[in-house]
């Protein structure tokens, strides 16, 4: 299942095509290197984050937790095949994704033959969304952001 879960999410960057990177430079705010850590600081507008909550707490918390922890056993599939919810925090594995990736699966969902997160299109708006996927990044610690940004943000 993982694997189909890798395969669907190329695909659904492959159909996204052309992302717009400086809406997603927005989204992550301008790198800032913490000269004690040495690490990407977050210099995320925390009015963003709070309205990011809001739509977490109203539209996720039910199923991924409070604080984005998940399910405790979230690695081990139900009767059905289908994974529960997982972390959106540091962690599980919402950080191995680009911002377009996250946006992707939040507004398609997944495939219910694969699993059960709901599609969000038509429901949330893109603010919203992206509103939320900035509050799953204030979740991470600042090494997995650092790693995160170097692998993603840093690169185009
Ligand atoms: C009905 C339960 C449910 C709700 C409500 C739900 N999700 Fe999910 N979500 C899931 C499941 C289950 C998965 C794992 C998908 C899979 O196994 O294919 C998932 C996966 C995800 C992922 C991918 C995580 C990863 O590590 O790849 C993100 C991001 C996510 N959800 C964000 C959200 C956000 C944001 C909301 C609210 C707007 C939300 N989810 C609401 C069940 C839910």
């Amino acid at each position: 299942m993982i694997k189909q879960l890798i395969v669907w999410l190329g695909v659904a960057v492959a159909v996204s095509g052309c992302t717009d990177s400086s809406a997603l430079r927005a989204l992550t705010g301008k790198p800032q290197i913490n000269s004690k850590t040495g690490l990407i600081e977050r210099n995320f507008d925390k009015e963003q984050i709070k309205r990011g909550e809001v739509v977490y707490t109203a539209n996720c918390v039910g199923c991924h937790g409070v604080a984005g922890a998940g399910t405790p056993d979230w690695r081990k599939p139900n009767a059905d095949g289908k994974y529960p919810p997982p972390p959106l925090d540091s962690t599980a594995h919402a950080w191995h994704h680009s911002t377009a990736v996250l946006k992707k699966t939040i507004l398609k969902g997944t495939p219910p033959e694969i699993g059960s997160m709901p599609a969000w299109e038509g429901k949330l708006t893109e603010q919203q969304v992206d509103d939320v996927i900035v509050w799953i990044k204030s979740l991470w610690s600042d090494e997995i952001y650092d790693t995160w940004y170097k692998n993603f943000e840093g690169k185009s």
